[in-house]
Formats: C-alpha cells, sequence, structure tokens
C-alpha cells in the first residue's frame, strides 16, 4: 500500500508514527494540513472545514489545514480540549527540481508547556507536574517554562499530596504507568484538574533521573539542592526534565536551579479550605472573581500577580519570617510617597520574568527585547525609590536587584527603536550599529535614488512626460508608458508586459541596479537576522540574574500592594505569635465587606485560647451569618500568616499549622456518592489529620442525614476535637440547637449565637455574635417568610415544643452516654453506625412525599410511643 501513497504522503506517515498522541500539524506552503482522524477531531474541535486530498492511488483522504500564521490560536483552542500539538515544519528551503522538502517536527505543545504569551493567563502560572508513587510515599516535581521555575518535594501522606495537588493545580500531570493503572489512581485523577500524560515506569528510575539532573544543572551532586535524600523527587524531577526538553526541542537553559521545598514550612490546607474560602478560585466558575485574592491584588505587573498568588496559597508558620514581611509591608504602609512612588514604577515594567525566559529559551522577537530593555531601564530608579531606614527584608531585596547597564546597553545600542514582531524581514538593528550594515543600507537607499533618477532622465529623454517607473514583486523595476505614446518609446527598451492602457520596460541597466538593490537587501536581512540572534544569545545568558532581579521586582510588588490595599480597605497589622490564642477585635470577612452594596458589614470580635474557649458552637437561625463569621476567622488567619495587615481593629495570632474547613453546603451529588459520604470521608481526614495546633472550621456538618444521624455524628466529632485534638481551636456552625448542651458538659466549649431582632412578625438580622444560645427556633420563622399557611406554622411550633422537652433529647443523651464509654484507637466514624435505633429505619423507609400530614402526625405518636417504653425497659 505505502508504496501506491504519493512521496509526500509517505512523509507525513513517517512523521505521524512518532507522534501518534498529538494531533500532527504538517507544514504545506503557509499552511498547518492536518490528515486522516487528526482532521475530523481537528475540524470538529476548530469549527474548521473538512475537505480530502488525493493521497495516491489508494484514493482520497481526510484533510483539514489553517493559515500557518494563525496557528496559535487554534493550538490554544486544542489544547484546552486537553490534547497536544506537534509541530511538523519544513526545515529546509524547497529548491527547484527537488522532489520534496525536508520536513521535522519541532516542538510538541501540551498543555502543561503552552508559552504563546499573548494567549497565556499572566496572572497565573501554567505548571505541568510529573509525580512519582512508592507505596504512601509521594515525589512531586513542578515547573513553569514561562519562568523558569521547578521546584520538588516528598510528601507521605494522601491528603497532604492531594491538598498540594489542589494548590499546584498544574496544567498537566506526568505519572507512571504503573500508577495509571494501580487502584489509588482514580482518586488522584479526581483531584487533579489538568490533563493527564502517562509515561512509561523506566522515565521515573531514580539513577537515570539522578544522570538527567546532574547533566542538566552541570552538578556532581544535589546537595546544593537539597533534594539529594528525597529519591522519589528525584525520578519526578527527571522525567519532567526529560520530557520538557523532548517536546520543546530545546536545552531549557532558562531552568538552572531546582529549589525544594517541604509542605512543613507552610501552613497546610486541606482542599476544603481552599474551595470553600475562596482564596485563589471562586466555587462557581473557578475565576479569581469574589476572591480574596482579587480583594487583595492590586499589584503592577504580573510577576507581582502570581507572586501574591502563591503568597495567599502558602501562608507561612515561621514567625520571625512572617514578622519580616508585615515589617516590610508596614515599610510601605507608613511611606505612603515612597509606596505611590514604587508602584508608579512598577507601572512601567513588563513582565520581565516571562520576558527573560523567552529570551533565553530563544523564543523572543525584536519587541520582546525593546520590552525587556526599557523595562530594566526602569530597575534603577525602582531601587533609588526606596528610601530612608528600610526593614531588612526590603534592604535583601533592593540588593538583590541588578542595574544591568551592560545589558540594557547592549540591547539600546543594537535594537531599531520599533522593530517589527517578524524577525527575518529586516528593522530590526539600528543604523550605525554595524558598518557592514551600514554599507549595504547605503548601496540600496543609493539604488533607489538612482533609479528615482532615471524617470527624471527618461522624461527628458524620451519627451513622454507621463513616463513612469515602479516596482511589483513579480517583474521587479519597470518603465510604464501608456498606449497613445508607446510611438515614442526608444528602441533600447525591452518590452515585459501589456496592460489595457499602458505597455511595461525593462532596460539592461535597470535590470543591473535592481539585483543590486535586491541582492543587498537579502543580505540586508540576513545580516540583521545574524546580528539579532547573536544578540539575544548573549542577554539570554544572563539569565540568572534576570531571574533574580524579576523575582525582587515581584517581591516589591507584593509588599506595596499588600501595604496599598491595607490603607484602602482599613486593614491593620496584626501580631502573630507561637502562642495558641486567637483575639480578633472588630474582624470583618474581606470579601464580603466589599461586595456588600446596601448595608453595612458588622464587624465582630472573636476571643478563643487554648483553654476555656477552645471550641465555639455558633447557632442561630437561617441567613443569620454564621457561615460568614467563621469564614472570616479563617481569612484574618491566613492573611496574618502571609505576612500581610487583616481586615480588622486588632488581632492577635497563634500561628496555626493546618486549616481545615468542611462545609455542608450544597446537596448535589457527588462524583456518585451521596453527600453524606462526602461529609463523612471529608470529617473523617479532618480527625485524622489535625493536630494541637490546627484550626477547624466546621460548617453545618450532619446536615445531610436524619436529625438524628446528624446530631449524633456532629455532637461525637465535636467531643473529639475536644478530648483527643487538645490544643486545637474549632468553630462549629450548626442549626442543631441539642449541640448547646455540649457547653455544659465539656470546658472547653462555649456557646455562641447570632442575634436577631423581631419586630412583630419580621425578624432582623443583626449579625452581631453574642455569647450563649438563642432560644428561638428561626427555622420556623424563615418558613413564614416564605409564606407557609398560618396553620402549619402553628402547627410546627406546637410540635417544635414538644420535641425540645421531652423524648427527642432524651433519645439524644441516652446515645451520647454510649459513645461517651468509647476510648482510645484512631477515630471512625463508621464504626457504629450498626447500632442504630430501629426506629431509624423506619423514619428512613418513609416517603414523606406521600404523607398526609394526618398520617405524619399518626406515625409520630407511634413513634413516641414506643421511645418511651424503650426508655422504660
Ligand atoms: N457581619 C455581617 N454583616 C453584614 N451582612 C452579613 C454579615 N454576615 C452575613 N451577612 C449577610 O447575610 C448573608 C448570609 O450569611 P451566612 O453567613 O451565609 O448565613 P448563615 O450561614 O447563618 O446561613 C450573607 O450573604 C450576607 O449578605
Ligand atoms: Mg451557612
Amino acid at each position: 500500500m505505502s508504496s501506491d501513497l504519493t512521496p509526500m504522503m509517505r512523509q507525513y506517515l513517517d512523521v505521524k508514527e512518532q507522534h501518534k498522541d498529538a494531533i500532527l500539524f504538517f507544514r504545506l506552503g503557509d499552511f498547518y494540513e492536518m490528515f486522516f482522524d487528526d482532521a475530523t477531531e481537528a475540524a470538529r474541535i476548530l469549527h474548521i472545514t473538512l475537505t480530502s486530498r488525493g493521497a495516491g492511488k489508494g484514493g482520497k483522504v481526510p484533510m483539514c489545514g489553517l493559515p500557518h500564521h494563525a496557528a496559535d490560536n487554534y493550538i490554544a483552542r486544542l489544547i484546552r480540549h486537553g490534547r497536544k500539538v506537534a509541530i511538523c515544519d519544513q526545515v529546509e528551503e524547497p529548491a527547484p527540481g527537488k522532489k520534496i522538502v525536508k520536513r521535522q517536527v519541532t516542538r510538541i505543545i501540551t498543555p502543561g508547556t503552552f508559552i504563546a504569551d499573548d494567549l497565556l493567563d499572566e496572572s497565573v502560572n501554567n505548571y505541568i507536574l510529573s509525580f512519582n508513587a512508592d507505596g504512601g510515599n509521594f515525589g512531586l516535581a513542578y515547573a513553569d517554562i514561562s519562568t523558569g521555575e521547578f521546584r520538588v518535594t516528598e510528601l507521605d501522606n494522601r491528603e497532604d499530596l492531594f491538598s498540594e495537588l489542589y494548590r499546584i493545580s498544574p496544567a498537566e500531570c506526568l505519572i507512571p504507568e504503573s500508577f495509571s493503572k494501580g487502584k489509588g489512581s482514580q482518586q488522584f485523577m479526581d483531584v487533579n484538574l489538568g490533563a493527564i500524560t502517562v509515561n512509561d515506569d523506566w522515565l521515573f528510575d531514580y539513577d537515570l533521573s539522578l544522570k538527567e539532573i546532574k547533566n542538566h544543572f552541570l552538578v556532581e551532586s544535589l546537595e546544593g539542592f537539597g533534594c539529594q535524600d528525597l529519591p522519589l523527587a528525584v525520578g519526578a524531577a527527571g522525567a519532567l526534565l526529560k520530557y520538557l526538553k523532548n517536546t520543546q526541542k530545546s536545552r531549557l537553559n532558562n531552568i538552572n536551579v531546582i529549589s525544594t521545598y517541604r509542605a512543613s514550612q507552610f501552613m497546610t490546607m486541606d482542599r476544603n479550605s481552599y474551595r470553600h474560602l475562596e482564596l485563589t478560585r471562586n466555587q462557581e466558575d473557578f475565576s479569581a472573581t469574589g476572591t480574596l485574592l482579587e480583594v487583595l491584588d492590586k499589584t503592577r505587573t504580573p510577576m507581582g500577580k502570581r507572586k501574591l498568588k502563591r503568597w495567599i496559597s502558602c501562608p507561612l508558620l515561621d514567625t520571625e519570617e512572617i514578622k519580616a514581611r508585615l515589617d516590610a509591608v508596614q515599610y510601605f504602609y507608613d511611606s505612603g510617597e515612597c509606596r505611590k512612588n514604587v508602584r508608579d514604577l512598577l507601572k512601567e515594567i513588563y513582565d520581565i520574568e516571562r520576558l527573560s525566559n523567552k529570551v533565553s529559551l530563544g523564543k523572543a522577537n525584536a519587541r520582546d527585547m525593546v520590552a525587556l530593555s526599557s523595562s530594566l531601564g526602569n530597575i534603577a530608579k525602582l531601587r533609588d525609590s526606596i528610601t530612608g531606614e528600610v526593614p531588612s527584608r526590603i534592604r535583601g531585596t533592593v540588593l538583590g536587584m541588578d542595574d544591568f547597564k551592560d545589558v540594557i546597553g547592549w540591547m539600546e545600542s543594537c535594537l531599531a527603536p520599533e522593530p517589527p514582531n517578524v524577525l527575518k524581514e529586516g528593522g530590526l538593528i539600528r543604523d550605525g550599529y554595524d558598518p557592514r550594515l551600514d554599507e549595504l543600507r547605503y548601496l540600496v537607499t543609493n539604488g533607489k535614488d538612482w533609479v528615482t533618477g532615471l524617470q527624471k532622465r527618461e522624461i527628458e529623454r524620451t519627451g513622454i512626460s507621463s513616463l513612469k517607473i515602479g516596482f511589483n514583486r513579480v517583474f521587479g523595476y519597470y518603465i510604464e508608458v501608456t498606449k497613445a505614446k508607446l510611438d515614442a518609446v526608444p528602441t533600447d527598451y525591452i518590452r515585459k508586459q501589456t496592460l489595457v492602457n499602458a505597455e511595461r520596460f525593462i532596460t539592461p541597466e535597470l535590470k543591473e541596479q535592481e539585483s543590486r538593490i535586491i541582492g543587498a537587501e537579502e543580505r540586508i536581512k540576513n545580516m540583521e537576522y545574524e546580528i539579532f540572534c547573536r544578540l539575544r544569545d548573549k542577554v539570554g545568558a544572563e539569565i540568572e540574574r534576570l531571574k533574580r532581579t524579576a523575582d525582587c521586582v515581584a517581591e516589591l510588588d507584593v509588599l506595596s500592594d499588600l501595604a496599598e490595599v491595607a490603607v484602602v480597605n482599613r486593614y491593620s497589622r496584626p501580631m502573630v505569635n507561637e502562642g495558641s490564642g486567637l483575639r480578633v477585635i472588630e474582624g470583618r470577612h474581606p470579601v464580603l465587606e466589599k461586595i456588600l452594596k446596601d448595608k453595612e458589614f458588622v464587624p465582630n470580635d472573636i476571643r478563643m485560647d487554648a483553654g476555656h474557649s477552645r471550641i465555639f458552637i455558633i447557632t442561630g437561625s437561617n441567613m443569620a451569618g454564621k457561615s460568614t463569621y467563621i469564614r472570616q476567622i479563617a481569612l484574618i488567619t491566613i492573611m496574618a500568616q502571609m505576612g500581610g495587615f487583616v481586615p480588622a481593629k486588632e488581632a492577635e495570632i497563634g500561628v496555626v499549622d493546618r486549616i481545615f474547613t468542611r462545609v455542608g453546603a450544597s446537596d448535589r451529588l457527588y462524583r456518585g456518592m451521596s453527600t453524606f459520604m462526602v461529609e463523612m470521608l471529608e470529617t473523617a481526614n479532618i480527625l485524622n489529620n489535625a493536630t494541637g495546633r490546627s484550626l477547624i472550621i466546621l460548617d453545618e456538618i450532619g446536615r445531610g442525614t436524619s436529625t438524628f444521624d446528624g446530631v449524633s455524628i456532629a455532637w461525637a466529632v465535636v467531643e473529639f476535637i475536644h478530648h483527643r485534638l487538645s490544643g486545637a481551636k474549632a468553630m462549629f456552625a450548626t442549626h442543631y440547637h441539642e449541640l448547646t448542651e455540649l457547653a455544659g458538659v465539656m470546658k472547653g466549649i462555649k456557646n455562641y449565637h447570632l442575634t436577631v431582632q423581631e419586630w412583630g412578625d419580621e425578624i432582623v438580622f443583626l449579625y452581631k455574635v453574642a455569647e450563649g444560645t438563642c432560644d428561638e427556633s428561626f427555622g420556623i420563622h424563615v418558613a413564614k417568610l416564605a409564606g407557609m399557611p398560618p396553620g402549619v406554622i402553628s402547627r410546627a411550633r406546637a410540635i417544635l415544643n414538644n420535641l425540645q422537652k421531652d423524648s427527642f433529647t432524651g433519645n439524644i443523651r441516652w446515645r451520647f452516654s454510649e459513645e461517651q464509654k468509647r476510648e482510645g484507637k484512631q477515630f471512625d466514624l463508621f464504626e457504629d453506625f450498626s447500632r442504630e435505633h430501629p426506629i431509624i429505619g423506619r423514619i428512613r423507609e418513609m416517603d414523606v412525599n406521600r404523607l398526609t400530614p394526618l398520617e405524619a402526625l399518626g406515625k409520630m405518636a407511634e413513634f413516641k410511643k414506643e421511645l418511651s417504653e424503650d426508655g422504660k425497659r
């Protein structure tokens, strides 16, 4: 069959064979063409027309194509569909007589390595992550090739792995084949939102990886990077490097250091905390709208934006480090003038982090270089704008910045001030930079002047006043004479082309000048391109300095940003210490206070400690402000530990090692599991991983099941935190009033409620937190607000009164006393569910929708009777 194919098709199939998992863009002239299944798929995703092309005797094959200059947009769309694209270019000029030009894959673009900068969101890193597992131990390596960041770590716990995955949110994740087939992989896939690329296991092999890393970074050992004792991380890093080199077809000079980190350096937040606290992404569309990031982000540079995002998702644990950041923020907070100057200058600085990485990867064009040069030109000014007594963190940052006088000099003397986008059409290099180039340019200008002069001379010689000299790409220079004057044309003119009203001629001397001009123009273009590439390589070799300075600029951006936001939003500096207290005076929810339009945000205090006020049970009706209150405490803690000011009048915060959040929010089904199951799994995770320094936020847990179960579980969970997680602080928002009884039984528990005022039939939410419980049940109020018939409301009140008085609480007490006898071993939420009261089983089987109110009451009476008999037995 293959002998029946055209040579081009054969070449195509050879290349395609090597790149089965990617859509192959095959360069034909000015187009990229796709064939076979690639064509069908791409046509569908890209909405382009599917045609066909003769492939030889075998007949026609499906084909679609797109203009090469528009490729980036189409690639972006395919990448967003989780596909890879292999770019196969012509790697030699087509020459006459040659049957087929040589073609080669020059780049493979994958979701994690896509760096077309106009299509890349500048505020987020585009990470690619490589994952390696051995039993319950995990190695991670991740990189952003547009910034040269490369980090590794190891984790020994699944939950930490998942929260790390969620925090990094890689666009693409490399996993070993054996892992992809193992049973732990499904959960991994569920957490990981990016594309998955399965790689052969041997790529993650330690010895091979070690060799790869040593070769790449030109080091003898990994000690300098601090990952010498992390074999799984090394395996992951080696696999990642190999994959990047293979797809980029580049030496990746911009990746020149490995940063090893440990999850224990940062506050750990479980996945749910990231989600529910809406730190950097909201829960609706995963954008930054309505998040803490949005409130805090008034940064002036893209690299500052990215750094701010990292700070939010990695709050610190070390009080000294936190204080150093706070001091730095304070400096900009106190000096409005300096803050303004710095922020004005930052506005003039482009994304030097990504620009210099592009330069180093050989992907920058002349405009990028000019932007880099002009940005670097502001660094010295930025340094000088920081005056007076500066805190150590800022001093270090200022010292870390290079003014790049040399590099700017190279670029300014060489590059034309406004070069074009394309690199091979000339116009890149300044006059006076290279004498050879100047000479060629002189030749061209001179030649063109000669041609202009020729027109005048020929008009005089022939007497044809309308004679014109023109130029087009096909014929080059010509002399044009209108039909009416053809008689006057001299004999040495050579006819070249006939138009409707005119004839075009050439002369030997005109052609001679022409080839001189065109030859010189060609040479100019080549020479300019060469000079440009040399300059780019030279600047690219300075990547280490450039990256360091970019990082310092980002740092100043974030610090001055946090100060600016603190001033504008009236934040204050928190005291952060190693104690276990948490005291916030007039704290606010940073996001909600900005969103509320027609009402003022009501601030609230909190005073928690390791003694009598460790666990708060917070009650209040629906919409009273419970969730807001407990979330704002978590957010204030995070903001303080990232080194920023907080939305409160005063705050004193003992460092928290982990924040856990469990929100029994929506009742939607969740990957096939019932909400309740998910809720229980997540709660179990909290109880098994929290420490005595953790902050636990539980919002309405136990809601996804019957009241009996719900209250029981909630009660047991609180009890567990109280007994086993000594020191941990917890806030528990609930509408189960029964839980308020816990405060009477255990000394670390306090009751709080959100106050409400009744105005006749109305209830007004005051959003003020007060000690104690609220005795009214506002669920019924809400029912009233919703327009339920008065009869139902009053009947509900009566039933409620009954329930509250006797059997309900009595029954619960019975269960809790049983529970309290159990001691020791890890907490397992499921261990006791087999022992439920038979009545619960019957309630479960009841179809409430089919019961008349009367039948329901009858049932209720029946249950009550049985239960009271039960109690007597
Ligand atoms: N401190 C506050 N100040 C002003 N409005 C608030 C405050 N807390 C909550 N609210 C308003 O009440 C609404 C419901 O709050 P939420 O915390 O979700 O109540 P709950 O969890 O008790 O049902 C919020 O969306 C907000 O509009
Ligand atoms: Mg709520």
